[in-house]
């Protein structure tokens, strides 16, 4: 498996010195928010999600005064599908944040923790009718809409109710955020948005529909984007359609700049939010529009652990495998992107042993389970911990039961204790509600 890093890996050391949040202890070994995850995993078994409030709140806090700092006005709508689990998003609401969703399932999930639905974007390429029918007769904020077809289904489901439904033409400004293939959105054959050529035809056309009220412009380029640079030709992109339709004499009152923020996976920084701050002052700063983001990654993703115990270390001729309880359908994003996590031991003595390469793979029966290729880690014993770094954000969201595995706990660490909020699915729940046809 080709690993997804451009820089040389950091080794055990400089992977806990990255995180502040993380703390060895000699007797009590890994601290995440000072909570021992060896008695994390003794109260709630292995695998297990351990996520941190006070990381979230940290995350939200340090985006907010980058963006105050430049004394800019900038509504976040925390993007649920990062991880929809309610009590992250009942830290949203608590923090007053805004949220983007991209489905009904979760803009219901919105409504169950009380985020005021005005304050919710539904976002998505492809939206049901039922979807938004749903979404509109909840008094949902906004609609970002990606094609002319979408913008007359919502035209005609608005009308049938009666609303106006305030939506933001997504533009595709064929922008190359230098990330992943698979999680880039902003370039002309990605399927998402409109060609930024069809835009200011579409946008008179939906300021004349009956049902419509074009409220502005929204746009995103990609998820784990590390470098302003390509936020910057994105954003002079959106300013220059701004101005362009106010010329024509729409009105824009709204520009949605999207998620992407990109995070350290190793010991390097994640996206500088200054400069990333800077680049929105200087490019949309002063057009007179709401402006709105829509980062998930970047709020959840360091939040949150995959705890995992080694069953066993096995050994062939050629290589030397540690085989974890946790496997690809709880955590997907190596099989899927080659992403790289972190992978610390829990044990103390276990972080300054010397380390040889490994292989960490999961009991699933693919080739593709492998959360780690060539690893520099100590000897493991059986029964003994791991932390899988870094899987606050598309960790639990994107599990499946595969290999009929139930879905694991999930614990948060609020005010120094760790809550269980959600139990361990008892394998009888996997087919509980299947029917054989007599
Ligand atoms: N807004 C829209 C319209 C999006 O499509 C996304 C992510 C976001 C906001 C939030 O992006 P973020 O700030 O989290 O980068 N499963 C992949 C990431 C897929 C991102 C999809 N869209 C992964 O695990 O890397």
């Amino acid at each position: 498996m080709a690993e997804n890093r451009t820089t040389p890996a950091p080794n055990l050391t400089e992977l806990l010195a990255a995180r502040p949040a993380f703390s060895m202890h000699a007797q009590d070994g890994l601290c995440f928010e000072n909570v021992p995850l060896n008695a994390i995993a003794d109260a709630h078994g292995t695998p297990t999600w351990v996520y941190g409030a006070a990381s979230i709140r940290a995350r939200h806090a340090a985006l907010s005064a980058a963006l105050q700092a430049q004394r800019l006005n900038v509504r976040v709508h925390y993007a649920v599908k990062a991880n929809d689990h309610l009590a992250v998003l009942d830290i949203f609401r608590g923090l007053g944040a805004g949220a983007d969703v991209v489905s009904l399932g979760e803009f219901l999930r919105t409504q169950r923790v009380r985020i005021a639905p005005g304050e919710v974007v539904f976002s998505g390429v492809g939206k049901a009718r039922g979807e938004i029918a749903a979404t509109l007769q909840a008094g949902v904020g906004q609609l970002n809409v990606e094609s002319r077809e979408e913008l007359e289904m919502i035209a005609s489901v608005a009308r049938l109710q009666g609303r106006i439904a305030r939506v933001a033409l997504r533009m595709n400004p064929d922008v190359d955020a230098g990330t992943h293939a698979k999680i880039t959105t902003g370039l002309a054959d990605n399927k998402f948005g409109i060609p930024a050529a069809d835009i200011p035809e579409l946008y008179a056309h939906a300021a004349g529909l009956d049902g419509i009220e074009p409220v502005g412009i929204a746009l995103h380029i990609g998820s784990q984007i590390l470098n302003p640079a390509p936020y910057e030709q994105a954003y002079a992109k959106a300013a220059a359609m701004v101005r362009y339709l106010r010329a024509q004499g729409l009105s824009v009152s709204v520009l949605d700049l999207g998620g992407g923020l990109g995070i350290g996976y190793g010991d390097e920084p994640g996206i500088s939010l200054p400069a990333y701050a800077a680049v929105l002052r200087r490019e949309v700063g002063g057009l007179g529009v709401r402006l709105m983001v829509e980062p998930g990654r970047s709020l959840v993703g360091p939040a949150g652990l995959l705890l995992a115990s080694v069953l066993l270390e096995k050994h062939s001729a050629a290589k030397r495998f540690i085989v974890l309880d946790a496997a690809m359908n709880d955590l997907l994003r190596p099989a899927l992107y080659d992403a790289w996590h972190g992978i610390l031991p829990v044990n103390a003595t276990a972080l300054h042993g010397p380390c040889a390469s490994a292989d960490v793979v999961g009991p699933v029966c693919e080739t593709a389970d492998c959360f780690a290729a060539g690893r520099q880690l100590p000897p493991m014993a059986a029964g003994e911990r791991v932390a899988i770094l870094d899987a606050g954000a598309y960790g639990a969201v994107m599990s499946s039961s595969y290999n009929a595995r139930p879905r694991v706990a999930a614990v948060m660490i609020e005010n120094g204790r760790a809550h269980l909020i959600t139990p361990r699915q008892p394998v009888a729940a996997l087919w509980a509600e299947e029917a054989i046809p007599r």
